[in-house]
Order: structure tokens, then C-alpha cells, then sequence
């Protein structure tokens, strides 16, 4: 039922099933397996190993505004391709908890892993169905977190953020906030990978490794 007045409609949205379907149909959820392949291709061919080499430890990754979780289970496939998984921790934070239901389940429909190399599919996926799962070992690294990144982001201290394809939406004051608090969440020579259309801000100073991909001081 239309609402009469702004008023209205936003007393409507203090019900938060009302507010998850409007999340749902305002907001752009678009993404997938691998997107922006040349990104992929610098992370695995040599961000990721020289990130496992400077960092003996836990190797923390945080995805902001994972959607449904392609973007951080592609990361898990290439650690778990470098025998790294085992040593790392992934959290994607997203604000719609449709989004991160998915994510959590790890349901992905075929076409979905259309942009996925069959033998990565096959060693990652398992079919259930009609449908694919991501198998327990990406599942049980991945941590999924409800979350208005435009306000707060997960404490710590992020080896690899993804931040891609979200902060070109919000308005240019609020992008850079947000951007600023994903760089000030890096730890010593973490690295920010953003989407293709987005740049960090300047005076940042975050040293560009790749295309789109930008690395913090302390390296
Ligand atoms: C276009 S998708 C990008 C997905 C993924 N990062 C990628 O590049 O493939 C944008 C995502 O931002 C999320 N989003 C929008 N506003 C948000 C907010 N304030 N806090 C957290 N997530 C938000 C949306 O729900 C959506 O899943």
C-alpha cells in the first residue's frame, strides 16, 4: 500500500522487514565470481604471495559490501590455490541480510560459475541440485556481518580490503569517509583494492600496486 506522505513512509520503514524489502529494491547488488579479471589476475600472480610472504601469520580479509559473497569466496579460492586458507580469516559485512543469507549458505546457481575456471568450480563447488555449494573449507573461513559500512566497519587490523563497486553510490563526502576509515583499518602494508571507477582519496597515502589495487604505508 502507497504511503500518503514521507512521514508516512519513513514510520513504515522503522519495521525492519519493511526496511530489508526496501533495502532490497533500492539498493544495486550486482557482482559475481572474479569481476574485473585483470584485478584477479594481479592479486594471485603476485599481491597474494608477496602479502603471504611479509605475513607469516593470520592473513585477514575483509570484503565491505560483499553482496552475496562472490567477491569474498573468490578471494578464498585463490589463498586455498596458495595452500593459505588454512591460515586465513575472511569477513564480508554487507547491509542486507538477504544478501548475507545467501552468502552464508554459499548457494550459487550455475550461471553464476560461469565466470569460474571448471577446475576451480569443480574443486570448490559441489552440486546440490540444480544449484552449486561452496564446500566447507570456504565456508568455514568466511564470516558474514550485517552492517552499515557507511557508519562502522568490523575492528581490527585487514591485511586485504575489498572495497569495490560500493563507495562510487554514496555521496562524494560520504565515499571519502568511508574510504578513509577502510584505509585507517589496514594493518602495515595492507592493501585496498577498489572497483574500477573508484580512487582513493588523495593525500591517502596509499601507494598504487596495481590497477585498483593500493597498498598502505609500513610495507
Ligand atoms: C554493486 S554491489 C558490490 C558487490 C561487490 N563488492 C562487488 O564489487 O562485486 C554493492 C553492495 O553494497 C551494499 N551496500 C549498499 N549500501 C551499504 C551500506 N550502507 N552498508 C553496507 N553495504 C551496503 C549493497 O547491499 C550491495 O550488496
Amino acid at each position: 500500500m502507497r504511503a500518503s506522505s514521507e512521514a508516512e513512509a519513513c514510520a513504515r520503514l522503522e519495521d525492519e522487514a519493511v526496511l530489508n524489502i526496501a533495502l532490497d529494491s533500492l539498493l544495486i547488488g550486482v557482482s559475481g565470481f572474479f569481476r574485473d579479471a585483470a584485478v584477479w589476475t594481479a592479486l594471485q600472480g603476485r599481491v597474494l604471495p608477496d602479502l603471504a610472504r611479509r605475513r607469516p601469520g593470520t592473513i585477514r580479509v575483509l570484503s565491505i559490501a560483499c553482496s552475496s559473497g562472490a567477491e569474498l569466496y573468490s578471494v578464498a579460492m585463490l589463498l586455498a590455490e596458495a595452500r593459505l586458507l588454512h591460515r586465513s580469516e575472511l569477513v564480508g559485512v554487507d547491509c542486507r541480510p538477504g544478501a548475507l543469507a545467501a552468502a552464508r549458505a554459499g548457494l550459487v546457481d550455475a550461471v553464476a560459475l560461469e565466470t569460474v575456471a571448471p577446475e576451480l568450480r569443480d574443486r570448490y563447488f559441489e552440486r546440490t541440485g540444480a544449484a552449486w555449494r561452496a564446500t566447507g573449507a570456504l565456508r568455514h573461513r568466511s564470516t558474514w556481518q550485517l552492517m552499515d559500512a557507511t557508519r562502522v566497519l568490523p575492528a581490527g587490523s585487514w591485511d586485504l580490503v575489498l572495497c569495490r563497486n560500493f563507495l562510487m553510490y554514496l555521496r562524494d563526502d560520504i565515499a571519502d569517509a568511508v574510504c578513509r576509515r577502510a584505509i585507517a583499518s589496514l594493518s602495515p602494508g595492507g592493501l585496498l583494492v577498489l572497483g574500477k571507477a573508484e580512487r582513493p582519496p588523495s593525500c591517502s597515502g596509499l601507494t598504487t600496486v596495481s590497477r585498483s589495487i593500493h597498498r598502505s604505508d609500513g610495507a
